[in-house]
C-alpha cells in the first residue's frame, strides 16, 4: 500500500462510510490525524533526500493558508518590533530538512556534554526519531501579553481573557496547518514539543525566550518506507457528537 493510499484508510468504519457525503473541506476534517513518524537516525540522510524543492512550493502555501486563521487581539507591540512584525498572535518558526539534521546533532551533544539529565533524557525519548522522519518541524508559538513591572521572566503568563483569546487563534493557525497539509496528503503530527518547549532549544533557534510553545509540528510529505507510524492515542475515543454538543 502507497503511502497515499495508507493516508486515506482509517480504522473507523463509520468514517469511512460517512466519507462520500461530505464536502472537501468536511472530509479533509475528517481525515486529518496524528501520524507520529519515527525513524532511526541513522536512515536520516535517506529521508532528507526525499524533500525535494516542490516541497518547499507546497509548505510555502500551506503556510500563507494557515495566516487566515481568525484572531481577535493584535499581539503585544512587544512582539512586533523585530523580524517578525505581523499583529496576529502567533509565529511560526520552520526548521527546515537541513535545520532538522542539524538539530539532531545539537541535542546529541548537548546530552554528551551536558551534566543537566534533561539534556540526556531527551536524547533517550522518540524526539530524535521524529526530527530524523520529518520533512519540516513548526515551531508554533503564541505571543503573550507582557508581565507587569517586577515579574520574574519565568513566571508563567496570566490566564486572562487577552491571552486566551491568543491561545485560541493561535490554535486555530495550527489546525489550519494541519488541515492544508491533510489537503496537500502530508503527514502531521502536532507533539507538545518535549525538549523542544526549553528555553536553550529557543536560544539555538532564534525564538524569543518572551514566545510561548503552542506546539511542535512535525509535517511529512513522504515518509521512509523504514519508518514506523503511530497513530493519536485518543483518535477512537471521540464517539458520537451527542457526547460533547447539544442544542438549547
Ligand atoms: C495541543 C496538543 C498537544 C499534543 N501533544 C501531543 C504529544 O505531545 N504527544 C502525542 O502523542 N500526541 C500529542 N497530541 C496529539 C493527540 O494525541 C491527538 O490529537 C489525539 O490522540 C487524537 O488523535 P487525532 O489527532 O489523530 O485525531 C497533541 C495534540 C494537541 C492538540
Amino acid at each position: 500500500m502507497s503511502i497515499t493510499e495508507a493516508f486515506y484508510v482509517t480504522k473507523s468504519s463509520a468514517l469511512s462510510s460517512d466519507l462520500p457525503s461530505l464536502n472537501l473541506v468536511e472530509q479533509t476534517l475528517h481525515l486529518r490525524k496524528t501520524s507520529k513518524v519515527l525513524l532511526p537516525i541513522a536512515l536520516r540522510s535517506e529521508q532528507r533526500a526525499l524533500w525535494q524543492d516542490e516541497h518547499d512550493v507546497v509548505l510555502r502555501r500551506m503556510l500563507s493558508s494557515a495566516a487566515w486563521a481568525p484572531f481577535h487581539k493584535q499581539a503585544h507591540s512587544q512582539h512586533c518590533d523585530g523580524e517578525l512584525d505581523a499583529p496576529m498572535p502567533w509565529r511560526f518558526h520552520v526548521v527546515g530538512p537541513d535545520a532538522c539534521t542539524q538539530l539532531i546533532g545539537y541535542l546529541e551533544s548537548r546530552a554528551g556534554e551536558s551534566a543537566d539529565a534533561k539534556w540526556s533524557r531527551a536524547w533517550q525519548s522518540k524526539v530524535k526519531e521524529m526530527v530524523s522522519a520529518c520533512g519540516v518541524l513548526v515551531q508554533a508559538t503564541w505571543l503573550p501579553e507582557p508581565l507587569g513591572e517586577g515579574a520574574s521572566t519565568d513566571q508563567a503568563p496570566e490566564f486572562d481573557h487577552k491571552n486566551i483569546e491568543h491561545v485560541a487563534a493561535a490554535s486555530s493557525a495550527v489546525q489550519s496547518l494541519l488541515l492544508a497539509a491533510q489537503a496537500n496528503q502530508w503527514l502531521s503530527y502536532w507533539s507538545s514539543g518535549g525538549i523542544l518547549r526549553d528555553e536553550e532549544v529557543f536560544d539555538y533557534m532564534g525564538i524569543s525566550r518572551n514566545e510561548k510553545l503552542l506546539g511542535s509540528v512535525f509535517l511529512s510529505p513522504e515518509a521512509h518506507p523504514a519508518a514506523r507510524i503511530i497513530e493519536g492515542g485518543l483518535r477512537e475515543q471521540r464517539g458520537d457528537v451527542t457526547g460533547w454538543v447539544r442544542w438549547v
